[in-house]
């Protein structure tokens, strides 16, 4: 028989999927990672249109439609400050493609990939498919990643570091000091800094800073995606910007595996990009009113909680048992070593759901804390 790949071999499927099988039917899921508002209908409504034209029956431009693309420009000088060339953006299926042909584009085998340990479990796999080695590395107290870790990490076997700010899973909110250092490194070390944006939009405390704004070099690839901002997870439509060799390189493997994104999910992007803001802070505010809900109960439950600044997530740290309690009990939260070993000893609760549900889940998480203590 064909054996398999010693690449795919090295992945498993996400442990976060068993979570969910192991918890019942009418539980209360604070497992997701997907807001749970409807996208936005002007971008509904631009994918509506665009299909009954026939405008998305066909391939777009390999890089996305150059109307996507200006949009993307705009947002970058919007909302981050830096200048990007419409020829510098590829449009990718959600910002996992985009993640995955950085990676591809920039890893050789056993070079070495370091990221936030706990961090968003794609990482891990995505290295090692790209035949890298993981190089997970901790977190400060406060589960911000300090750069000091960073540039201690490097080797000469270096190809890149992670950064994911706002973060999955923990919502940590990197400062404008660390975004400049992490520039610093990359240009420093010449090695690349991949940072992973998808969640910048929502933040409570501080702002988003990207490192492509402070960077010298071209050694800064940024990742994001409609997909968190715009509530357009199922739309499958992010994006990756870079300088023009790097974007080239990354092309070849987008070229290859997905040849364009989505069509009538690029013109419901444009129109999410171009189109009224409000839907995205109507989101942020209800998520920020569900955070400090979350936060005062898992405070009077005596689960010490770093402050998430930003993104869906709180990372509490939790008594051994409580996860298998909490999820026998019917609310469905994430074991933390399922973002990494140093996650062990946390949960990871997800508050993409409405604040009386979240109440009902405290009251339950609460009453587990209390048998498991
Ligand atoms: C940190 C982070 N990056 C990237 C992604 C991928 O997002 P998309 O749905 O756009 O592929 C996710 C999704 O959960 C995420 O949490």
């Amino acid at each position: 028989m064909t054996e398999f790949s010693s690449r795919v071999e090295a992945i498993s499927i996400s442990g976060i999927r068993e979570v969910f099988e192991a918890a019942g039917e009418d539980a209360i899921n604070l497992g997701l990672g997907q807001p749970d508002f409807p996208t936005p209908e002007h971008a509904r409504r631009a994918a509506i249109e665009a299909i009954e034209a026939g405008d998305a029956d066909a391939y777009t431009s390999n890089k996305g439609t150059s109307e996507l693309r200006e949009a993307i420009v705009a947002k970058h000088a919007r909302d981050n400050d830096v200048s990007v060339d419409p020829e510098n953006v590829v449009a990718t299926a959600g910002g996992s493609e985009a993640l995955h042909i950085a990676l591809e584009a920039h890893v050789d085998a056993g070079e070495e990939v370091i990221f936030p340990d706990p961090g968003f479990v794609s990482y891990d796999a995505l290295t090692r498919l790209a035949g890298g080695e993981p190089k997970p590395v901790p977190l400060r107290e406060d589960l911000t990643l300090d750069p000091a870790t960073v540039e201690a990490a490097i080797t000469d076997e270096t190809a890149a570091f992670v950064v994911n700010s706002p973060s999955n899973p923990t919502g940590a909110v990197a400062s404008e000091a660390d975004v400049r250092a992490f520039a610093r490194i990359a240009d420093e070390h010449d090695v690349l800094c991949l940072s992973d944006e998808v969640y910048e939009r929502i933040v409570f405390d501080g702002e988003h800073h990207s490192p492509l704004r402070f960077a010298e070099s071209d050694n800064v690839v940024v990742v994001n995606a409609c997909s968190k901002s715009y509530s357009m997870t199922g739309w499958r439509l992010g994006w990756v910007t870079g300088s023009s060799e790097r974007i080239e390189r990354m092309l070849r493997v987008h070229q290859y595996a997905q040849a364009c994104a989505s069509a009538p999910s690029q013109y419901a992007a444009e129109a999410a990009l171009t189109g009224p803001q409000e839907p995205v802070e109507e989101m942020r505010a209800a998520f920020e009113r569900r955070r400090d809900v979350l936060l005062d109960g898992l405070e009077e439950i005596g689960l010490e909680t770093a402050t998430p600044q930003g993104a869906f997530y709180a990372m509490p740290r939790v008594p051994d048992g409580w996860v298998e309690e909490v999820i026998d009990r019917g609310v469905v939260v994430v074991p933390g070593e399922a973002f990494g070993e140093n996650g062990a000893g946390h949960a990871r609760i997800s508050y993409a759901v409405d604040i009386e549900t979240l109440k009902d889940a405290l009251e339950i998480m609460s009453a587990a804390a209390d048998a498991v203590r």
